[in-house]
């Protein structure tokens, strides 16, 4: 079996060991930065969180990542207890306590807070919320395209755990990653509750059809950034773009595959349950997007 690999694999970094972690407006050594067993977010998964990419000294999309964060913090009724602003002067201090420059990920994490008893209720979260920001020096380092299994893991419908939450509570995905994994594969394309193809367990899914881009209608899956900007590139550059609804047998035949995420940008698929997809490798419409793509970020 060929060795795991994941979609967000980063080229070991030794000075990722000395970077601070901000925690409640505090930088802290990596061995210091914990929260309480008491906190929601720990207990519960009760918490909402985004990730960002610093490209050539710029926090790439950061009106859209923290529109997003305040979307999903309303949504479940959590205040953040800072403003926009603040969350960015965050982001700047702990970007400067690091002293990166480029090719840093950081991980913006809010949950409901300590709880003063360990049970679920909200209202037991009561001194304010916990707010912690990991900043790692993070190259991607993918030694070959990522090879999916579907599973039998859905994604919901809205009113059950919005899959369009980046929640703290990620266990259907992690299921649905384990399930994939066991079946020999690195990660899990799942479906909607329709039966037609939707994501993956922490990336938006692409196929291409004879020239032609499909994703799925973007019901049930995360509300990609870079998904977007994948569409949006494809339409301004001529690439005829799609969101439709679309079988396994759809993608089995399709030409090429990738993924999109902040961290990995566009990721090409070699293969979807044993069955390789064209050449197994990088396809041109997928190297077309990718460059559209570092020319957006890096202009
Ligand atoms: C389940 C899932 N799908 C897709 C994405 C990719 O979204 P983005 O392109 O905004 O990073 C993420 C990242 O947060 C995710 O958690």
């Amino acid at each position: 079996m060929t060795e795991h690999q994941t979609t967000h694999q980063a080229a070991e970094d030794a000075r990722n060991e000395e970077i601070l972690i901000y925690v409640d407006g505090v930088l802290k050594p990596k061995a210091e930065a914990t929260v309480s067993v008491y906190d929601s977010g720990f207990m519960l998964g009760d918490g909402v969180w985004e990730g960002l990419r610093l490209h050539d000294g710029v926090w790439t999309f950061a009106d859209e990542h923290l529109d997003r964060l305040f979307e999903a913090a309303k949504a479940i009724d959590l205040d953040i207890g800072m403003d926009r602003k603040g969350v960015y002067s965050a982001l700047l201090e702990t970007q400067k306590a690091n002293g990166m420059t480029t090719d840093a990920h950081a991980r913006l994490m809010v949950t409901r807070g300590v709880k003063v008893r360990p049970f679920q209720h909200p209202s037991l979260s009561q001194s304010g919320p916990t707010f912690v920001i990991i900043m790692e020096h993070s190259k991607p380092a993918l030694g070959r395209p990522i090879n999916l299994a579907t599973v039998p893991h859905q994604r919901g419908l809205p009113m059950t755990q919005d899959p369009k939450l980046n929640s703290h509570s990620k266990l259907n995905c992690i299921l649905a990653c384990i399930a994939a994994q066991k079946a020999g594969a690195d990660e899990a394309l799942m479906l909607d509750v329709h039966g037609f193809v939707n994501t993956t367990n922490a990336c938006n899914f692409f196929i291409v059809r004879r020239g032609a881009v499909w994703t799925s209608t973007g019901d049930y899956c995360m509300n990609g950034i870079t998904r977007q900007k994948v569409i949006d590139l494809c339409r301004a550059n001529d690439i005829p773009v799609f969101e439709r609804n679309y079988s396994l047998v759809d993608t089995y035949g399709a030409d090429e595959a990738f993924l999109t995420g902040t961290f990995g940008a566009q990721t090409p698929v070699g293969s979807i349950d044993g069955r390789q997809i064209g050449t197994g490798e990088l396809g041109p419409v997928t190297k077309r997007i990718r460059e559209l793509y570092a020319n957006l970020v890096h202009g």
